[in-house]
């Protein structure tokens, strides 16, 4: 790849890690040289393989040319590079189970609690085509999550798209939380059933609420949690113009393209539903009342609203909506819950990004949570951007930032 990146490349995650957790800071040169390759690289694939193709290209699966055959193999390895083997540290010991057959990474602090602990639910984002609980990154999170709070973090896994479809996804994530809200479960890892965190990052933070939602209506279930933290959620599937759709089409690390590409696919691997929502046309007609709920004209603060003109929406075919009924689905959409379930959830933490193209879901939710009476803590990061929490090397400041400020606010929340 570029120059300088030809040392082994296996050992820099586990490297950078132990860089990480010593400092706290990405300190030798060398090793910011290299993750900076790897992060390239990384980049690079993702690009390869999900621009989409032009549209007079037919797709019949998936991967269709050459090229990106190879790319789909290179970003496997880089996946695999991200991915550590749970290692016990100083504070916190970190072992891979299962929850009703959901693979999760829990990490259980070794400093003594007189008291039951509090505890983290951490779902991870990717899309839901990629990542896991085992990336560095995640890893990371999840550890410093742990020691910080003295809490029981539980990081889980789900199966991915394009193999796996809605509601798939949802429900590996929900049956591993119902798993372990269970007596017996909280028990075993000595955690408090009144201070349980639900938390994760864009499509983990869209997992996130809507496990929160769902739980409201469990008749098996009978602890509440006490929060949801969402940090740069997607939200809903209607409309993919909002003002930061718009604003962030290009941004790099999730452009728009990339954005629709993942939540078709996460529905279905049928392109027509993707093309659809490239052209904002895939709702029909008879959801036209659930246009009110994602509404930006009326939702978003003004600041947001400047130069941008809010028209009415243009519907498709009532065919793609009843082949694919996942995209109007709330489970897939949270912002579609009407205001009587929102009243319900838990205190929130939400973080949106300037440039991001799901900032608008997130400041919609904000808007919704309130009106319905749920406290918020709304960060907003001006110079924020989709995807921090996955790419600490590239934002270290305010990657660093963001950890301490959501870290600090469960700290003292929780
Ligand atoms: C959206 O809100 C604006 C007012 O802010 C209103 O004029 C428009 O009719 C609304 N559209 C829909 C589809 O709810």
């Amino acid at each position: 790849p570029a120059p300088g990146c030809h040392s082994s490349v296996a050992g820099t995650a586990r490297e950078a890690s132990s860089v990480f957790l010593k400092t706290g800071r990405p300190r030798s040169s060398s090793m910011g040289r290299r993750s900076w390759c790897l992060l390239l690289l990384g980049v690079l694939v993702a690009y390869c393989i999900y621009t989409p193709l032009p549209e007079n290209i037919e797709e019949p699966m998936p991967i269709n040319t050459p090229l990106k055959a190879l790319a789909h193999l290179v970003s496997l390895q880089f996946f695999e590079f991200q991915m550590v083997p749970p290692t016990s540290h100083k504070n916190v010991i970190v072992t891979d189970t299962k929850f009703n057959n959901t693979p999760v990474r829990v990490y259980v602090p070794r400093r003594k609690s007189d008291t039951l602990r509090r505890s983290v639910f951490y779902i991870h984002g990717g899309g839901w085509v990629l990542g896991s609980a085992a990336f560095i990154s995640y890893d990371l999170l999840s550890e410093r999550t742990a020691d910080r709070l003295n809490a029981v973090v539980v990081s889980t896994n789900y199966r991915l798209a394009p193999k796996y479809h809605f509601p798939v996804q949802f429900e590996d994530v929900y049956d591993a939380l119902k798993w372990f809200l269970r007596k017996n479960i909280l028990e075993e890892y000595g955690v408090d059933p009144g201070r349980i965190a639900v938390s994760g990052d864009s499509a983990g933070g869209n997992l996130a609420a809507a496990v929160a939602q769902q739980l409201l209506d469990d008749p098996d279930v009978k602890i509440r949690l006490k929060i949801q933290s969402l940090i740069y959620p997607a939200l809903q599937t209607l409309d993919v113009e909002t003002p930061s759709y718009q604003d962030n089409a290009h941004m790099p690390v999730l452009p728009k393209s990339l954005a629709i590409r993942f939540y078709s696919n996460y529905i279905t691997s049928d392109s027509a539903l993707r093309k659809a929502m490239m052209s904002n046309q895939h709702v029909p007609v008879e959801a036209a009342p659930l246009f009110k709920l994602v509404n930006w004209s009326s939702l978003l603060p003004e600041r947001f609203l400047k130069g941008h003109v809010y028209k009415a929406p243009t519907f498709g075919s009532s065919e793609l909506a009843r082949k694919h009924p996942g995209f109007l689905d709330v489970r897939v959409a949270p912002l579609l819950a009407a205001d009587s379930k929102l009243r319900d959830l838990p205190l929130t933490y939400l973080v949106t990004c300037q440039y991001d193209v799901v900032r608008d879901d997130g400041l919609m939710y904000v808007r919704r949570l309130r009106d319905a009476g749920v406290p918020v803590t709304h960060n907003h990061l001006e110079d924020g951007f989709h995807g921090i929490l996955s790419f600490p090397v590239l934002s270290f400041k305010i990657y660093y930032r963001l950890v301490d400020e959501y870290i600090g606010w469960l700290d003292e929340n929780l």
